[in-house]
């Protein structure tokens, strides 16, 4: 069962109301969904999406007792504003996005997100469509295999994993690849050598980042001003974009390093409510080890 991440704190940050419209483009469990449903009522209105079809099953059992006060839908985040608009789901008051994958898609032996049991190379969070991680392993060339585990993984002496991985082809399964990785990569302290490796897969196969950062500004243009959007990300690769965009939408200086020149006609649409990003207290991570590396960066919308 997933447990859900900084849920007092994204509650506190999106501050719900009755009538309040609020949307949650990574409802997987129905976790933040629930709570904004709870604390809106009792006429708020949730809109929960997800690529993944379990999640949205799970999600409407969960959140049947809400009845027509939510609306789930199957869909990549990066859709979600076209589809919002499509529904006339605009001008809302609270975007909840808790970034990567939930316990319950780490649970399943049949999803291949983890390395800790057998089952298909796929990672796929929608599993109807795209390409597995196992035909991307087994199409890919060296070179960007080697970029991938770079790009997306951060993987040490990413060449030599790859070119095991290569010579290892074809790969149906996850502990045949771990097992290749024990073989040649070292742990980072307690870290298994797979985990990065598998992030990496997962992040390409999904194409996590591409998504993220093209979703954020049509996610922020379909908040009411004073309307706010929260994000959770779960390492540095998501936070960067978070960070970027949302001091993009913030600020009227030139982002790069030195320069802060004044961006000409630029009017920022938002204002940070947090400079730092909140991050789970002590009492949480004990509770929950997944809640460690969690950071949560809320933005309001002004104009
Ligand atoms: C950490 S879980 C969310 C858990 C949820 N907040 C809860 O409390 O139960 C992340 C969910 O986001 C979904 N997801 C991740 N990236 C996505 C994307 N780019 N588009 C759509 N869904 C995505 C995953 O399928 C997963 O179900």
């Amino acid at each position: 069962m997933h447990i859900t991440v900084l849920l007092d704190e994204v509650i506190t940050s999106l501050k719900p109301c009755a009538g309040g419209r609020y949307l949650d483009v990574t409802v997987g469990g129905g976790g933040h969904s629930e709570g904004l449903l709870a604390e809106s009522g009792p006429n708020g209105v949730v809109l929960g999406t997800d690529a993944d079809a379990s999640a949205i099953a799970r999600s409407t059992e969960r959140l049947a007792a809400f009845g027509s006060r939510v609306i789930l839908r199957q869909v990549w985040m990066d859709q979600v504003p076209a589809l919002a608009h499509q529904l006339g789901f605009v001008s809302l008051d609270g975007i909840v996005a808790d970034l990567g994958l939930s316990s319950n898609q780490l649970a399943d032996d049949k999803r291949g997100f983890s390395f800790m049991r057998e089952g298909p190379l796929d990672m796929r969070f929608d599993a109807s469509q795209g390409v597995s991680a196992a035909d991307l392993i087994n199409q890919s060339d060296t070179e960007s295999l080697v970029e991938l585990l770079q790009k997306y993984g951060e993987v040490d002496r990413a060449r030599r994993v790859a070119e095991a991985i290569w010579k290892a082809r074809p790969l149906t399964t996850t502990v045949q690849l771990r097992d290749v990785l024990s073989g040649i990569a070292k742990s980072r302290g307690r870290i298994h050598p797979a985990t990065q490796v598998f992030q990496a897969l997962r992040i390409a196969v999904n194409e996590e980042l591409r998504r993220l950062s093209d979703s954020l500004p049509g996610l922020v243009d379909l908040l009411s001003p004073g309307g706010r959007l929260a994000v959770i990300s779960f390492h540095s690769l998501e936070d960067r974009i978070v960070k970027r965009a949302f001091r993009d939408m913030s600020t009227a200086e030139d982002d790069q390093p030195g320069f802060g020149q004044p961006k000409v006609g630029y009017k920022p649409t938002c204002v940070l409510v947090n400079r730092k990003p909140i991050e789970p207290s002590e009492a949480e991570v004990a509770g929950n080890p997944r809640a460690r590396s969690a950071k949560l960066r809320v933005i309001e919308r002004i104009l």
